[in-house]
């Protein structure tokens, strides 16, 4: 069974202290729930990935990276391999996220090398993918998302479904407060199904999980989730206080359709 995933993206942000201080609420808050449906992931900085590790081992907390490199070792200054993450107990990494691309101008091509080495060493790429505002604006949305798509997975000639995960996240939705409305996501997470369908096929295309990112809040969150081709959600701000984030992984998912 396909399930959801309620991801959160912590970006630069939580020191150990501040890091211990989070697990202790949010643990407890999600003590009692049943997440038969979903899974959680939460993606700290590299300088806290042990200390969560070590902090949610006991609980269903699945742990994520914030990048990755496609070589195992080498001279790579500033890197992090993939295997360094597995052993740590990384199960998903972010690639090609706004911040990489506008930031610090990771190329698609770049991108794809990375989602192709962190899938070769057994890991969960997440390819980010996204319009600018000028871009929308100028009707671009989907020919920008087409392209980010085929040059992120340029080198995963097959998967499975489960082992691959894909994140709308509109860049002017990122920390605005504003996020896209459900339809808006949605129609662009029909047509990343669609494209998905057209390079794998149809019965992998349904099993990839497509989450939404921007602006998640508890607010939003139910309402976003509603719509038939939203997977799960990758969540920035909210997802660093935990009380926030908890109402978020724990809503009540009800599909449209
Ligand atoms: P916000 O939820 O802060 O808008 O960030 C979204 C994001 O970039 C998650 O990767």
């Amino acid at each position: 069974m396909k399930k959801y995933l309620m991801a959160g993206n912590w970006k630069m942000h939580k020191t150990f202290k501040e890091t211990t201080e989070y697990f202790e609420i949010f643990l407890k808050g999600l003590a009692e729930f049943n997440f038969s449906d979903r899974e959680i992931m939460i993606a700290p900085p590299f300088t806290v990935l042990a200390h969560t590790r070590k902090l949610t081992e006991e609980s269903f907390i699945k742990l994520g990276a914030q990048n990755a490199c496609w070589e195992e070792k080498g001279a790579f200054t500033g890197e992090i391999s993939p295997v360094m993450l597995k052993e740590l107990g990384v199960t998903y990494v972010i690639l090609g996220h706004s911040e990489r691309r506008h930031i610090f101008g990771e190329t698609n091509e770049l991108i794809g090398k990375r989602v192709g080495g962190v899938y070769r060493y057994g890991l969960i790429p997440i390819l980010c993918v996204g319009e600018t505002l000028e871009e929308r604006k100028s009707g671009k949305t989907l020919e920008v998302v087409k392209t980010q798509l085929i040059e992120g997975l340029k080198e995963l000639k097959e998967v499975k479904g489960n082992d691959l995960v894909i994140a709308y996240e509109p860049v002017w939705a990122i920390g605005t407060g504003v996020n896209a409305t459900p339809e808006q996501a949605e129609e662009v997470h029909a047509f990343i199904r669609k494209k998905l369908e057209e390079i794998y096929n149809k019965e992998i295309s349904e099993k990839i999980r497509i989450l939404y990112g921007g602006s998640v809040k508890p607010e939003n969150i139910a309402d976003l989730m509603r719509q038939p081709n939203i997977d799960g959600v990758l969540v920035g701000g909210a997802s660093l206080d935990p009380e926030k984030f908890i109402k978020i992984c724990t809503i009540q998912i009800e599909k449209i359709c």
